[in-house]
């Protein structure tokens, strides 16, 4: 594909996620037992390069190479991407809040859901990953709101 039909089709997914009603809202309540849950899925060099390649292909385009928020996407969005390579940005949440957002979005944002995309063990796996880039610890203790 060339790098113009990248972008349109990128553009045409974005459009669709927007319009997807069943996405989370950061003011929403994270359900008790999710946002308290340990990650599952064990933390490997195997889980975290598969998570890499999901990041590279759904998630950089938004939140950029590193994390920063400086994606090729990330100046359509409503809400620029917060910088989840600074551990402020992720050290309060817990796995489980994070695993939530992954996976039910941020419609009022414009982050999609990625609930039917990866399956749970990728989206716990992606989790591992949030954690290496912005160099935080893993945690069940959920964000004080
Ligand atoms: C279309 C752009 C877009 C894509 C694609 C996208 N995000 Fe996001 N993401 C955002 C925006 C905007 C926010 C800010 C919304 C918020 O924090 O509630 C966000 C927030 C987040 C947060 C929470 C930060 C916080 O402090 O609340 C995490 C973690 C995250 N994204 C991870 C991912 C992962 C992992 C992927 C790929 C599987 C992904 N995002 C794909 C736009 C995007």
């Amino acid at each position: 594909m060339t790098r113009f039909l990248k972008g349109v089709a990128l553009g045409m997914a974005a459009a669709l996620f927007l319009l997807n009603p069943k996405t989370y809202s950061r003011d929403e309540k994270v359900p008790k037992d999710v946002a308290t849950k340990k990650n599952p899925v064990a933390s490997s060099d195997a889980v975290l390069a598969k998570a890499k390649t999901a990041y590279e292909e759904n998630c950089l385009m938004c939140h950029g190479e590193t994390g920063k928020g400086d994606g090729p996407m990330a100046s359509m969005l409503k809400e620029k991407p917060p910088d989840i390579s600074d551990p402020k940005t992720l050290g309060e949440l817990s796995d489980g809040e994070i695993f939530w957002i992954i996976t039910k979005g941020d419609k009022a944002a414009g982050m999609p859901p990625f609930e039917t995309k990866f399956s749970e063990e990728e989206r716990w796996g992606l989790v591992h990953l949030m954690r290496s880039m912005s160099n935080t610890k893993p945690s069940n203790n959920p964000a004080k709101r």
